[in-house]
């Protein structure tokens, strides 16, 4: 990406992402956003805001015995598994702010129609052979048992639950045949061998082809990347057989060329299909956008055939020989003048508190139930931001609550939650809600500003003197500013997203430096020519956060372009289209003087200890389970009548000497008057308090706080730490003694 204003988009450049297609047979996890799709998402956003004309591209994986093992699971159907994980996982995208500009579907039949066409092109072309094999066949089930059907004894690792073609403990892929000690994952049994006719792909004729592929790219690519594709290329490639005896998935019967008698109850190989779902999702996009009037009237070809198109597949690890080395070598085998993945970054897992994310022990946070406890556009924000500051992309890593809650509170609220805050407050306080007006001394700080910025990416030596009116603490902000600016850019097109996100919050911390040295709190008072001048920069970098932070914090950016009237770019799907490049800009002054500045609120409240301490204690634990625990501390009427709440009405407040906490109160409860102690002093003033009327719990035993009798306790909601405190009162007038239930 370039740092500087040139551009060049009249070359036709053009990127084409791809998020791993997941499977339709459960909820997304967390585990699988920072795998292939917060990364992917950062990255198009990223791309969109400097301009290039990009697409992102994903959907459903819906066929393969994934699906159909779900379903057995479930007891329904594979179709109902499908449209119910397909719907579910699309509008959890949707909500966590994936700029997909298409999430389509592998049993849509626009992607039968192009996996048929491969398989019937490849048969023509001799890339594709017939032959007879042994498979495990289940008796009792009277079925083939392909792939996940059966499990054994992994023969390269000796892990006791490997799957039929692939360990999930080592990665290794094997022939089925070679699994030891297979069980029947339908019967339980030991299945028997059966011979069945498939058809192979010739993949071993590709091997040639992928070591250059390999050895041009390998440079570029993340060394897991590398490491695993080279693996296999040195092990040689081997004919691999693409179709199943499943009756769910795409049928080869009917395809020209191949003996019908034997096609019956075959279905295509799902990696075969799916990697093609990528095609088909794109030309779905344009078949929906050619119906609309939408878009540029691009083509699919423009982005799949087009030698100017930069493709990037994001996935997770265990998807990598398949998009390094099965797919190039389809696109090849097609001959038409497909392009190749550019690059193929690939994270490894994240784990959650310490272990694997795992359904079946409920060692998981799903998105869906994530957003259901965190409903807000700021949670959502949050956990984009604490999975973006922790993204597994060289080494697994772990998802905790307690760094969750840390990133929130002590990274977004505390450094961009209080540069806005302060800004925003500073102004509506002294400058009636509006970007500041310079004065005289200042007039042309604007445009030498911008000319800062422009020279120091530039990297020019920088004589202070040669940018006056600007001090050395405007010089040191723009400094830090234009640091950040390159180390993020340069990390983020390098796919180092972990390292560009916490540059860009870097930036923040220059900011809030400057607001400290300006010491605008002071001058505003000794010198307002340069207060103005203080709360006119800070004023700025409200939209260049907007921009900066867009990327992965889309609602909190929207939000930010709003507080200074400004059109929000934040790099959300366009369909392909070219935009204006906002990146190389974020940093030159773009808003006048006397601009409204409107407060959002807090942008990040405070994420409390027993919010996260209840989804860790959920942890490992089935629906049921939870249920359960919370029926046991449920109480009875009868146990919460024996409790009598009533409404008192203030009539003295005076503060108990020699305590900060504690007032005396004398209320009225309607039959009798009293005396409580409260330890309220901190947050009500006894003016404030005379008059209220609140509620008491009225037979509480009688107690002594500091030597003074207290004869009841009333009712107050207060924050964890207790910072904060509110009485409950009554919202309108009831007589005192009031019964309360
Ligand atoms: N469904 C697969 C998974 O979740 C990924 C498929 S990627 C594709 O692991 F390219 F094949 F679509
Ligand atoms: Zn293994």
């Amino acid at each position: 990406m370039k740092i500087t204003e040139k551009e060049d988009n009249e070359s036709g450049e053009r990127y084409l992402i791809t998020s791993a297609l997941p499977y339709a047979n459960g909820h997304i996890h967390l585990g699988h956003c920072a795998g292939a799709y917060l990364p992917a998402d950062i990255y198009a956003r990223f791309l969109r805001l400097n301009g290039k004309p990009t697409l992102f591209i994903c959907g459903s994986d819906e066929h393969g015995v994934a699906i159909t093992i779900a379903a057995e699971k479930e007891k329904v159907t594979p179709k109902e598994i499908i449209d119910k994980y397909h719907e579910a996982n699309r509008r959890a995208f949707e909500r966590f702010a994936m700029s997909f500009d298409i999430y389509s579907r592998t049993s849509h039949p626009i992607h039968f129609e192009t996996a048929r066409e491969f398989f019937a092109d490849f048969l023509r072309k001799g890339y594709l052979i017939e032959k007879e094999e042994e498979q495990f066949y289940d008796p009792v089930a009277d079925m083939f048992l392909p792939d996940r059907y059966v499990e054994g004894i992994c023969p390269n690792c000796g892990y006791g639950q490997a799957r039929g073609d692939q360990c999930d403990n080592c990665g290794a892929y094997y022939n089925q045949l070679d699994l030891i000690a297979p069980k029947s994952l339908i019967s339980g049994k030991t299945p028997t061998v059966r011979k069945t006719t498939h058809w192979y792909f010739r993949f071993d004729l590709f091997q040639e082809a992928m070591e250059k592929y390999l050895e041009s790219n390998s440079n570029d690519w993340k060394e897991n990347v590398v490491q695993q594709t080279r693996a296999w290329l040195r092990q040689g490639l081997k004919e691999r057989p693409i179709t199943r005896d499943l009756s769910w998935g795409i049928p080869i019967d009917g395809i020209e060329n191949l003996p019908s008698d034997k096609t019956r109850g075959k279905v295509m190989y799902v990696w075969f299909e799916a990697v093609l779902g990528y095609i088909s999702a794109t030309k779905h996009l344009m078949s929906i956008l050619a119906e609309k009037g939408l878009g540029k009237n691009f083509s699919w070809e423009d982005w799949w055939k087009n030698p100017n198109t930069r493709y990037y597949a994001f996935i997770g690890k265990d998807n990598i020989v398949f998009h390094t080395l099965l797919f190039p070598s389809m696109l090849i085998a097609k001959n038409e003048g497909f392009i190749i993945p550019k690059n193929v970054p690939a994270n490894e897992f994240l784990n959650l508190e310490g272990q694997k994310f795992s359904k079946s022990r409920n060692w998981t946070i799903d998105l869906q139930d994530f957003l259901q406890s965190f409903p807000e556009d700021y949670h959502i924000d949050a956990i984009r931001y604490a999975l973006a500051t922790n993204l597994p992309e060289t080494k697994d890593s772990d998802f905790t609550w307690k760094e969750f809650k840390t990133r929130n509170n002590s990274e977004l609220a505390a450094i961009l939650g209080n540069f806005v805050n302060r800004t925003i407050l500073f102004i509506q306080k002294n400058f009636d809600g509006k970007v500041p007006y310079l004065s005289e001394e200042f007039e042309n700080l604007p445009s030498q500003w911008n000319r800062l910025i422009s020279d120091l990416k530039l990297n020019k030596e920088i004589v202070p003197e040669n940018y006056k009116p600007l001090e050395s603490n405007e010089i040191d902000l723009a400094k830090g500013l234009v640091q950040s600016f390159i180390n993020a850019t340069l990390n983020i097109t390098a796919f180092k997203i972990r390292d560009g996100v916490f540059e860009i919050m870097n930036s923040v911390r220059f900011a809030n430096k400057y607001f400290n040295d300006e010491e605008p709190w002071k001058t505003v008072n000794s010198n307002p020519a340069i207060c103005s001048k203080t709360l006119f920069v800070c004023s700025q970098l409200l939209y260049s956060f907007a921009l900066f932070f867009a990327p992965i914090i889309p609602y909190t950016s929207r939000k930010l372009f709003r507080s200074v009237g400004k059109e929000e770019h934040c790099g959300d799907q366009n369909f392909g289209e070219p935009s204006e490049n906002f990146w190389t800009k974020i940093f030159e002054f773009h808003l006048e003087s006397g601009t409204p500045v409107q407060s959002f609120g807090i942008l990040f409240p405070n994420i409390e200890e027993k919010v996260i301490a209840m989804q860790i204690q959920k942890l490992g634990k089935s629906p049921d389970e939870i249920k359960e625990e919370k029926r046991k501390n449920l109480i009875s009427y009868q146990q919460f009548s024996t409790i009598q709440l009533r409404t008192a009405k203030i009539l003295e407040a005076e503060k108990v000497k020699n305590s900060k906490k504690l007032v005396r109160l004398l209320i009225d409860l309607g039959t009798e008057r009293r005396q409580i102690v409260a330890g309220i002093a901190e947050h009500y003033t006894p003016e404030e308090l005379i008059g209220l009327t609140i509620v008491i719990v009225a037979n509480l035993e009688p107690t002594k706080l500091m030597g003074i009798e207290s004869e009841g306790m009333l009712l107050a909601a207060s924050t964890d730490d207790g910072t904060k405190l509110t009485l409950v009162t009554t919202l309108s007038e009831i007589p005192p003694g009031s019964i309360v239930k």
